[in-house]
């Protein structure tokens, strides 16, 4: 029987709730469809630095390289550990394992309410590809004069031209396989360097592809067409910063953060990839037993896609749209469901 190795990373608050459930759906689909797992959990986080002063272990590229896939609940406990130190596992992974395409669909599932009057599920659809590489959230910078009043922080983005273009193929390929238009989102009108060499990258990669409509938006006007013109994106190909802010909108338009899945992939295969949901550790319900385990469920239908096995992912998205469809819903949605009841009525409509 094939046998997958994976990397269970909880990490904190929700994520190691919603990870529980994600768990008992692995459980169910890999029976199944006849293919197993061996799991390696994780206990790294916050809990983890409480006991040992430290995150992760020094070793955690090592633990983590030769597995199929890592599958991340979410990390962050800001009232614990400063999110800029609980968030750099997570950041290293990703950059580390060359994991530079972060991606993000939105699709309204049909039955659930979008935040915007008048859109429905024919209006909302749309993949946004983030670079997950490098850009803003590279460690690079200084600060000076440390608590001064005249203190001074640096901060500075890395753009290279291999990394736009590997990150625009990628987002050509995947255009291919949908509605084949693809739009970059940047802000080179106000920002010289980077991101006109991202326009240049576009330009030529473009060229290549000629069979995908492509075009460019800066970030302000993408998030305002966003809102009032969901339907006009199919393919959205965005900076490590813009990604992040695009798909938080993306997750609300899409019925909220709860639904919102996400992958952290290495195209090439070197290395594992990551899958979790765009949500945070939500610590404002943390605990309650009330998160909604959906987001977490959609990817783990894209790891199981990813690993190969079509047919239990298209099994699990099939039991989510029918529990949405009938009216199952978790109080983020309007409904009183608990995470485990959430998870039994999509258990319960598994095929
Ligand atoms: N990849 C990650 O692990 C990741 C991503 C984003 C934020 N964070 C961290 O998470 C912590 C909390 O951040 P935040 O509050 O800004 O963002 P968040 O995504 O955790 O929560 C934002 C809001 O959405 C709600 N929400 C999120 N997921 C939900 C779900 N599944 N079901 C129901 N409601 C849900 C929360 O209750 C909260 O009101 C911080 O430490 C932050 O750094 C981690």
């Amino acid at each position: 029987m094939k046998t997958y190795q994976l990397a269970i990373y909880p990490g904190d608050g929700i994520g190691i709730e919603v990870m529980d459930q994600a768990l008992r759906l692995l459980d169910a689909v890999q029976a199944a469809n006849g293919f197993a797992t061996e799991r390696l959990h994780l206990d790294w986080g916050v809990q983890r630095w409480e006991r040992t002063g430290e995150l992760a272990p020094p070793d955690m590229l090592e633990i983590l390289r030769d597995k199929d896939a890592i599958l991340l609940g979410a990390v962050g406990w800001p009232a614990k550990v400063p999110d800029h130190l609980t968030l750099r596992p997570l950041v290293t992974i990703r950059q580390k394992f060359e994991q530079y395409a972060c991606i993000r669909p939105t699709r309204l599932l049909p039955g659930v309410r979008s935040v915007l009057a008048d859109k429905g599920p024919e209006h909302i659809d749309f993949v946004v590809i983030r670079e997950n590489s490098e850009g803003e959230y590279v460690d690079s910078g200084s600060r000076f004069q440390v608590g001064e009043p005249g203190e001074i922080a640096l901060q500075t983005a890395i753009h290279t031209r291999r990394g736009i273009e590997r990150i625009l193929r990628f987002g050509f390929e995947t255009a291919r396989k949908r509605r084949r238009q693809l739009t970059m989102v940047t802000k080179s009108n106000a920002m010289k360097y980077g991101y006109v060499l991202w326009d240049e990258c576009l330009e030529k990669i473009a060229l290549e592809n000629p069979d995908v409509q492509a075009d460019k938006m800066h970030a302000d006007a993408a998030a305002m067409n966003m809102v009032r013109w969901p339907e006009r994106f199919d393919v959205v190909v965005a900076s490590n910063l813009f990604g992040d802010l695009l798909t938080d909108l993306g997750g609300i338009i899409g019925g909220g953060l709860g639904l919102a899945p996400s992958t952290n992939t290495n195209p090439e295969r070197t290395y594992p990839s990551m899958f979790e949901p765009v949500h945070g550790s939500a610590p404002d319900i943390a605990g309650q037993g009330i998160a909604n385990p959906i987001a977490m469920f959609l990817s783990t239908a894209m790891m199981l896609d990813w690993l190969g096995e079509s047919a239990a992912a298209a099994q699990i998205n099939r039991a989510i749209e029918k529990a949405l469809a009938d009216g199952c819903r978790t109080p983020d949605l309007g409904g009183d469901l608990s995470t485990s009841a959430m998870t039994d009525a999509v258990l319960d409509r598994l095929q």
